[in-house]
């Protein structure tokens, strides 16, 4: 079979060739009714027999591989889709530098391997679960399909980790396949695996910044694991990675928007302070400061998903050529780490500091900072708009002490410019920096659906150009209740 294109005629879509693999063939489409459960009892609610213009991938070939059309949800082609195979690929780091890349799983790795493949895999069933209420209060159709584009490809995302668990792991891989159904956002008992994935996304405001920050982390992971040694794992991410750009997108695009319009309403109403808060609600938009709010949020919550800045366990998968590091080959050094080190940002004696670690420790550290630097563009591009607009405000990133709870800042207080702060401090003073009860009802107010086609809610700006390049009256969502 051509690996570029899909074949559709299977339950499953795939380019794997699962027609011939019987027993995997069988092992997903055991697991195939538990998914769909999973989707009509957590995935969006309402909807579901409504006709949304969606893209479904039919190809892996970068220069087209979507093709967009109106679907049931229900109905979407969810499938396993892997990048090609690139011939005598090596294993581009670590111990194993150089040698072929593995296509089955070594003996040795197993467990390290099946750990990072289920922990991925939480997150994708997980961020449909923390939106799936988002649907009653889109701001346009055009926001809705975009929603619905994002919980799609998740659960995607879920299939493609579900495909490697099934076919390289063998009964347990059955086991962790099943349970990454069972989980569930938030729940007491049963949560997903990390932090960021069992908070709310209470509303759109919440969406934007969790597709621009969190799926952004989501990248870098799957980056680092695309580098991997493990070809089918490399594979799966590359193929992934296409998709999550779109994800981002969604985020960026969608806070440019709210930042554009909340500049023209003060603009219109003679507004000179964008930080009078109570004026600049009096307008129906969401101020910059709440919008510096939510972003703290988002980005403290978004970088405890890269762990301890020192990690031995970050060492020895890159030592064993499992997980590598963002944008791996086209780093110019030995690939192995041994003598080098890498500034750590570090508590001492009470203050926050350069610290040389090992370099291999340090690299959960390293792939944070490449996630900062790739955050900081769409800050240029809000700060652009509000400046634009004649505006001095600027959005910024908090510092990295600022309201963690993993690694080296999880016991101390600090405010988003890095000073440290007492207990008592910050409980008097974090409302000034994280959304508020009060800043919350403020948003939620603003949360009413617009369902007229071509038709957008009063506090956001329409998009500069369509999905698909679909004119501004387009329905993106035939809506049936
Ligand atoms: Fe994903
Ligand atoms: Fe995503």
């Amino acid at each position: 079979m051509n690996i570029m294109n899909v074949d559709y005629s299977t339950k499953i879509p795939n380019n794997v060739n699962l027609s011939e693999d019987r027993q995997v063939l069988k092992a997903l489409e055991g697991w195939h009714p538990g998914y769909m459960d999973w989707w009509s009892d957590m995935g969006p609610e309402g909807f579901q027999q409504s006709l949304v213009y969606l893209r479904t991938a039919y190809s892996v070939d970068p220069r087209g591989w979507a093709k967009f059309d109106y679907v049931k949800m229900p109905e979407y082609r969810w499938g396993i889709l892997l990048a090609p195979q690139e011939e005598n690929r090596v294993i581009p780091f670590g111990e194993n530098f150089g040698k072929p890349a593995w296509q089955e799983v070594p003996g040795e790795h197993r467990a390290t391997l099946r750990r990072l493949i289920v922990i991925q895999g939480d997150t994708e069933p997980a961020s449909v679960e923390q939106q799936r209420h988002l649907g009653k209060t889109a701001p346009s159709l055009y926001d809705l399909r975009n929603l619905f584009q994002v919980n799609v490809e998740e659960g995607r995302h879920l299939w493609a980790m579900v495909y490697l668990l099934q076919k390289y792991f063998g009964r347990d891989g059955r086991e962790e396949a099943d349970e990454l159904l069972r989980r569930r956002s938030g729940d007491a008992d049963s949560p997903r695996m990390l932090g960021a994935f069992n908070e709310a996304t209470p509303d759109w405001l919440s969406f934007f910044m969790f597709t621009y920050f969190t799926d952004r982390d989501g990248k870098m992971q799957l980056h680092s694991l695309a580098q991997s040694g493990f070809d089918p794992l490399s594979r799966t991410c590359r193929f992934m990675l296409t998709e999550e750009a779109h994800h981002m997108f969604v985020g960026e695009t969608g806070i440019s928007r709210v930042v554009q319009r909340t500049c023209e309403a003060m603009k219109a109403a003679g507004i000179s302070d964008p930080s009078d808060i109570a004026k600049v609600r009096a307008l129906g938009v969401v101020d910059l400061p709440t919008l510096q709010k939510k972003l703290n949020l988002h980005y403290s919550l978004s970088l405890d998903l890269f762990g301890s800045e020192v990690s031995t366990n970050a060492a020895n998968a890159f030592n064993a050529g499992i997980k590598g590091r963002y944008h791996e080959t086209q780093i110019k050094d030995d690939h192995h780490l041994q003598n080098d080190t890498y500034p750590v940002l570090k508590l001492v004696n009470g203050e926050i500091k350069r610290v040389d670690e090992p370099a291999l420790t340090a690299l959960n550290m390293r792939l944070r900072d490449d996630y900062t630097q790739d955050c900081v563009k769409g800050l240029l591009r809000w700060n652009k708009i509000i400046s634009t607009a004649g505006y001095d405000f600027k959005l910024t990133l908090p510092n990295v002490a600022f309201h963690r709870q993993i690694g080296e800042f999880r016991d101390i207080h600090a405010t988003p410019d890095g000073v440290l702060i007492d207990d008592a401090s910050w409980s008097k003073r974090k409302g000034e920096w994280l959304p508020s009860a009060d800043d919350g009802d403020f948003i939620a107010s603003l949360m009413t659906p617009v369902t007229e086609v071509g038709e957008f809610a009063p506090w956001i700006s329409p998009p500069k150009v369509g999905i698909d390049n679909k004119p501004g009256d387009f329905e993106y969502v035939k809506i049936e209740t």
